[in-house]
């Protein structure tokens, strides 16, 4: 299998952590004869120092000549004062418009040996494993028309419009019936038919999509139902699939499940080029110290194996040594509990995860 990834590590511990989901990347490439590529280019503050942009035309062009982007982080201080249009951040937004990717993946898994992190009872989460499929290019956040009006001077009122297209709608959920065919085999897919049109359009979009997927179980689920069994039955889940907004509000309530910023991992595909990143950010607190978490790139890195290059088991062996790490009882300072037997840095805990891999594959 060949592989051309580009490499966007960013600003602050997004270089830390990307240097670890490389070495995993290259010591599975060697254990399972893979051949991996990597070009590395600049976005967010780094670019700006050197470059004058956030997104310089060479780091996109980079991107669509690979076969997946990797990024870090981005986001620096010494740039707050910058119009936002400008800052580190708006090279991220610009990249991810740029790729097109419409589906966005965030898998939420509960480790046991994290479950002092998490606010949930280890008996209510553990054995949670989710897979939340939001739609991101439609919806409430995109549609037209939005604005204010004003009259006389005043702002009376404000809108915005929820419209989806079908085809939004089927795109979306092929993603979530073949990720869910991978997984537990059981798509619940979340709106709120009672009240709104979009949704009832969402749910005979969804069931007819369903009609595909034989082997895979449907059930529907109105928001407000949903956001309560996330955190009072969370193992009932596999892949939850559903609109922008509210992806956008489950996403981070289901992340608390974890307990932790740092491990976890998103993907956004289904566009031009895959865009694959851990949910932190540049945490410019910790950065250059050598203490980041690199738990979220090292799974993000999972999840490109998985969704880009359609390599499963190479992805849940990467999996699987995380967790085993963990249970070992090692930790970064952020996930460190009474739990923990050793506190380990970046490079360490990069380190460890290798060497179970190695013993897994
Ligand atoms: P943040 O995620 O960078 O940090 C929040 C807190 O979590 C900090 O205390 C940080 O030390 C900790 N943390 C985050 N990732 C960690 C890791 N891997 N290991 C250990 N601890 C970790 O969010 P914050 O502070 O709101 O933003 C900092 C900068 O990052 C800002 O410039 C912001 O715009 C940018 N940002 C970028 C994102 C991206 O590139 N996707 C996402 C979120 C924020
Ligand atoms: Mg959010």
């Amino acid at each position: 299998m060949k592989l051309k990834v580009a490499l966007l590590p960013g600003d602050g511990i997004g270089p830390e952590v990307i240097d670890e989901a490389v070495r995993i990347l290259k010591t599975i490439g060697e254990l399972c004869d893979h051949d991996f590529e990597f070009i590395e280019k600049l976005i967010g503050g780094v670019a700006i120092r050197d470059c004058g942009s956030p997104l310089p035309v060479e780091t996109l062009d980079a991107c669509f000549a690979s076969d997946a982007v990797l990024l870090g982080a981005v986001g620096a201080p010494r740039y707050d004062d910058l119009p936002p249009d400008k800052r580190p951040e708006a090279g991220l937004l610009t990249l991810r418009r740029a790729l097109g990717g419409y589906a966005n993946l965030r898998p939420v898994v509960f480790y046991d040996a994290l479950a002092p992190s998490s606010p949930l009872r280890p008996e209510t989460a553990r054995g949670a494993d989710i897979l939340i499929v939001r739609e991101l290019l439609g919806g409430l956040y995109f549609s037209e028309p939005r604005g204010f009006v004003v009259e006389a001077g005043k702002q009376i009122a404000a809108y915005n419009t929820l419209r989806y297209e079908t085809y939004e709608i089927e795109r979306v959920a092929h993603i979530a019936f073949q990720a869910a065919r991978q997984r537990r085999r059981k798509v619940t897919s979340v709106d709120k038919a009672n009240v709104l049109e979009t949704s009832q359009l969402w749910r005979e979009t969804v069931t007819r999509v369903a009609a595909s997927y034989p082997e895979v179980s449907l059930e529907h689920l109105y928001v407000d139902a949903c956001a309560m069994r996330l955190v009072t039955h969370p193992q009932r889940f596999d892949v939850i699939l559903t609109e922008n907004l509210f992806g956008d509000i489950l996403s981070d309530e289901a992340a608390v499940i974890n307990g932790s910023l740092g491990t976890l991992a998103s993907a956004t595909i289904g566009g031009a080029i895959d865009l694959y990143e851990p949910v932190h950010g540049s945490a410019p607190d910790i950065a250059g110290r050598g203490i980041a978490n690199p738990i979220g790139a090292i799974a993000s890195a999972a999840l490109m194996l998985r969704y880009t290059a359609h390599l499963e088991q190479e992805a849940s062996d990467i999996e699987t040594a995380i967790r085993q790490v963990l249970d070992a009882g090692y930790a970064t300072p952020d996930l460190q509990s009474e739990a923990t037997r050793c506190v380990v840095g970046t490079a360490e805990m990069g380190q460890l995860i290798t060497e179970a891999l190695a013993e897994i594959v």
